[in-house]
């Protein structure tokens, strides 16, 4: 089981887009993947067509099992634990718990049988973000193809060190993923170097076009994949997908 965190503490960057799509992609493929909404807005919940009063958040608190509240999608293979706006209490709530930053590891080590958790993060860097970092394996960081697309990442890096050294020492960087790029504007070929320039090993190959049938598809509760299988937004995400999965 492949646990990886998509985070960025910026908003607007593409991280539950990448979720659903990346998830969805990775169940064409026949994987089993767990899709865990760690955003109290749960735009992830929300785009898949899910609507709980049951969530993640009860499991962080203690009330609720976390494999309870695993919720089938209408993609075969993606599952989904939901959030809702009452994970907003959790940042507050847990800070005193003794292990606070490690709750969410200790919850996963009930999950089985799926092979991959994708875990959709809110934008901040604050405590459900850590700890979605303290439980990966990896890190996948979507970055916006614009003009301040850089600024922010070194404090990401910085706190994904932080977690390293402190609580997991093998936290990977899966990569970092351009989104919303157009290839005919030149601000997103300048992003697309000077990302290649600072983080030569780091970035897929795959970039993710600007394409509004992905903006569409959440507002049917659908993936990219079953809103519009032809879309530039499919093949991109199948294509992220084969390279997550090492087959690119
Ligand atoms: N490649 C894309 N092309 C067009 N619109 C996109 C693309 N990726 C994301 N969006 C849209 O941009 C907005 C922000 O994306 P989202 O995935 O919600 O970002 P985040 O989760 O980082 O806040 C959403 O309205 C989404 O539909
Ligand atoms: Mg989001």
């Amino acid at each position: 089981m492949k646990i990886i965190s998509i985070t960025n503490q910026k908003g607007g960057v593409g991280k539950t887009t990448t979720a659903i799509n990346l998830g969805a992609s990775l169940a064409l493929y026949g994987k089993k993947v767990l899709l865990i909404d760690m955003d109290p807005q749960a735009n992830a919940t929300s785009g898949l067509n899910i609507e709980k009063d049951i969530c993640i958040y009860h499991a962080l608190i203690g009330k609720k099992k976390i494999s309870s509240v695993i919720v089938p999608t209408e993609t075969d293979n993606l599952f989904v634990v939901p959030s809702n706006i009452s994970l907003i209490g959790a940042e507050v709530e847990l800070v005193g718990h003794k292990n606070k930053e490690k709750i969410l590891k200790n919850l996963l080590k009930e999950i089985k049988g799926f092979d991959y958790v994708l875990m959709d993060c809110p934008p901040s860097l604050g405590l459900l973000t850590i700890n979605s970092l303290v439980a990966s394996n990896s890190v996948l960081v979507p970055v916006q193809c614009e003009y301040y697309a850089m600024e922010g990442l070194a404090q990401l890096l910085h706190t994904i060190n932080l977690v390293k050294k402190t609580f997991n020492p093998s936290l990977k960087i899966e990569g970092i993923l351009l989104t919303m790029h157009d290839k005919r504007n030149n601000l997103s070929k300048q992003v697309e170097l000077e990302l290649k320039r600072h983080f030569p090993k780091h970035i897929f190959k795959t970039l993710i076009p600007r394409n509004v049938r992905l903006s569409e598809a959440p507002s049917f509760g659908k993936s990219i994949l079953s809103y519009d299988i032809k879309s530039t937004g499919s093949k991109s995400y199948m294509s992220l997908a084969k390279e997550v999965l090492k087959y690119a």
